[in-house]
């Protein structure tokens, strides 16, 4: 039922908030302010096509108004909506996470082509953030147990809360820590480390669109002068963690596949390959302890 206050409806909205958008520079100005209106009301997105005369209330414009000026300001959409569907999961984000990116489900594919066929596989996703990684793994491998790490508590607080949505609470556990080290007790045991490590130079952060620049976790991205502060830890870490045949699998920037399987063949990896992602770009990689 519409509970009309004025003559403003839904496409009278959107012309206007695209238009505001677009002067701000929001390349997606018209998905973006469908994305907001559709949440303000509550409806799916493509419902707003069917009712372009449906009018909203002074309080729904005004929701509709706050959310457009936080996205002027670069604020990145999936904070304004609070999710991002990664590998059919709808994960909740908040500015306490990094938003799951399209290509991580390239890591994810590769995992679950490794640990698939194994016999009561146990993983370690190190830097959970959202948890999208360990909660799509598990959803992926009904017999896998997760051990997901990471040194945020924010951020632990919302993986929290996508393990449980997800009903994957017997199978995720979350752990607070610094990189590898709550993995001790584990030594020698692991099936797979996997990890979307922070690995930009941190010159670079400023570069980046204002989106992730100014509203994504500075903890989440940066990885040192030469991005690979976080990962070297982790490929010194890993053999001693993982069982002989299993996988240590990263993600990590561009240009940087050769160094770090430079880093990893020094720690005594074997069978070290990259895949790339859907821009062509090297993007994962991965070898294996022994076996
Ligand atoms: C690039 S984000 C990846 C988040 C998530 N796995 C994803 O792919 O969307 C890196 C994550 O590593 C975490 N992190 C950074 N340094 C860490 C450390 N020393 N120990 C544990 N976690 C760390 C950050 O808090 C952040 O959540």
């Amino acid at each position: 039922m519409t509970t009309a206050t004025s003559g403003l409806g839904v496409g009278v909205l959107l012309r206007e908030g695209t238009r505001r958008l677009e002067a701000a520079a929001i390349p997606t100005a018209r998905q973006d302010a469908e994305w907001l209106l559709a949440t303000v009301l509550g409806l799916p997105r493509f419902d707003l096509y069917l009712e372009p005369a449906r009018e909203v209330t002074a309080g729904g414009r005004d929701r509709f108004w706050a959310l457009v000026g936080r996205r002027q300001a670069h604020e990145p959409l999936q904070y304004l909506l609070g999710f991002e569907d990664f590998v059919g999961l709808r994960i909740r984000v908040t500015p306490a996470v990094l938003i799951p990116r399209p290509e991580t489900e390239g890591l994810v594919e590769w995992a679950v082509e490794i640990l698939a066929p194994l016999d009561g596989p146990v993983a370690a996703d190190v830097g959970t953030g959202s948890g999208a990684i360990a909660c799509a793994l598990a959803a992926a491998c009904p017999a896998l147990e997760v051990l997901a790490i990471d040194s945020s508590l924010a951020a632990l607080g919302v993986a929290a809360g996508n393990v449980r949505a997800a009903g994957l609470s017997a199978r995720v556990r979350l752990v607070a820590g610094d990189l590898l080290a709550p993995l001790a007790s584990l030594a020698g045991g692991l099936d797979m480390i996997v990890s979307n490590p922070p690995y930009l130079p941190t010159g670079i952060i400023p570069s980046l669109p204002r989106e992730v620049a100014g509203f994504e976790p500075r903890l989440a991205l940066d990885g040192g002068p030469d991005g690979l502060r976080v990962i070297r830890r982790i490929v010194a870490e890993a053999p001693g963690l993982l069982r002989s045949g299993g996988t240590l699998l990263m993600e990590i920037g561009e240009e940087q596949a050769g160094l770090v399987a430079s880093l990893m063949a020094a720690e005594g990896f074997s069978r070290i390959a990259a895949r790339r992602d859907l821009r062509g770009v090297e993007r994962f990689i991965a070898g294996q302890v022994g076996g």
